[in-house]
């Protein structure tokens, strides 16, 4: 069984400090969703506003359309994994996935069978007598998921729990984690700070700044086309070049920066005056192309195999970055080369500034 949630007008305030302000969303029964944005944006107080630690100061929040007011963390169909997790080290991996069936007085042969079938889920089937401390990082983090689905929630609520892991593992569990919400079918909430994990596992991402949802929507849009210049800064690297709209015309705008005018779209229809700031991803500005062209001198290459990145100084002292993919990265130029820039104005974005 799976759920949908829903955030109606939700505010959280500790004290005159406001975490969470105004937050309206609907997560679909099923969905991965991601919570993204820098430490200290509400992330953590949403979660636990959706699972009942927290009421919210003002606004509504429904589990598979009933209210969740007055209806305390325990008794909401919902499990909370923490990043440390919370594994009992005295007991077995059996006994710690049992152990939410033990506290509401299922049997012993029920408990086994639970967490037997529990730990083929999260593939530890052959490791159910192990002690949690002979387990690796990865198969702890996969011991907490099947605890916590151990009592059948309808929606499991995740709070960064890779970010202790090393980088290998992060990347392993991402697509173990993906594929555990397959299998058992249901919401999966999570929460992170790390653009990476947001865009590779999520249906949908909702992008948070100072308490506030910038933007929701699927990793291709947020990344291809970001709303606020936070969000645009924000997931992925991006070339920032400030100024004011000189001119505007079919979808465009033409914005005047220090490094001279350049032409990029113009979705929010900012009109001529207007502060701007255009956007333009690494790997859409190209060495060598004369649309919207600038020049700057080449400050660093790092050479990664299939991707060279080339930082460069641009006349007015701002940094630039060229991403070079396939065959590209053989035509890297040399440190201290001065290079032409440019890009095709379809690929830059203008915003208003944060
Ligand atoms: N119980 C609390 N009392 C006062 N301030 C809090 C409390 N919990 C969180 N905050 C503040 O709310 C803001 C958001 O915190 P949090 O939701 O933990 O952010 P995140 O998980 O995105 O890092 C932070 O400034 C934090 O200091
Ligand atoms: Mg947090």
């Amino acid at each position: 069984m799976t759920a949908d949630v829903e955030l109606e007008a939700v505010t959280v305030r500790f004290g005159t400090f406001t975490a969470v302000e105004n937050a309206s969303l609907k997560i679909e029964g099923g969905e991965f969703f991601s919570f993204l944005g820098p430490s200290g944006c509400g992330k953590t107080t949403i979660l636990r506003t959706i699972s009942g630690f927290i009421e919210p100061s003002s606004g509504q929040v429904r589990i598979g359309g009933r209210d969740m007011r007055g209806i305390g963390a325990n008794k909401r169909p919902t499990a909370l994994i923490f990043q440390s997790l919370a594994l009992f080290p005295m007991m077995t991996v059996a006994e710690n996935v049992a152990y939410g069936l033990r506290v509401r007085g299922a049997s012993k042969s029920a408990r086994m069978k639970k967490a037997e079938e529990l730990l083929n889920l999260v593939a530890l089937g052959d490791q159910g007598g192990k002690k949690v401390d002979e387990l690796s990082g990865g198969q702890r983090q996969r011991v907490a998921i099947a605890r916590a689905l151990a009592v059948e929630p309808q929606v499991l609520l995740l709070d960064e729990p890779l970010s202790a892991l090393d980088l290998k593992l992060r990347q392993h569990m991402r697509n173990e984690l993906r594929a555990i919400q397959r299998r058992v079918g249901i919401t999966f909430i999570y929460i992170t700070h790390d653009q990476g994990e947001a865009l590779t596992m999520s249906d949908r991402i909702a992008v948070m700044n100072a308490g506030r949802i910038e933007q929701i929507g699927d990793g291709r849009s947020v990344y291809t086309a970001p709303r606020t210049a936070f969000v645009a800064g924000f997931v992925g690297e991006n070339n920032a070049m400030r100024g004011k709209v000189a001119s505007v015309g079919e979808g465009f705008a033409v914005v005047e920066t220090p490094l001279g005018a350049f032409r990029g779209t113009n979705p929010l229809g900012l009109t001529a005056g207007a502060p701007a700031v255009l956007f333009v991803r690494p790997e859409a500005l190209h060495i060598g192309s004369t649309e919207n062209a600038c020049t700057a001198a080449t400050t660093e290459v790092a050479y990664e195999g299939n991707l060279t990145h080339v930082g460069l100084r641009a006349d007015d002292g701002s940094h630039l970055l060229v991403l070079l993919g396939g065959g590209e990265t053989r035509s890297a130029p040399p440190i201290g080369a001065r290079v032409g820039l440019g890009f095709d104005a379809a690929d830059a974005i203008v915003l208003p500034p944060g």
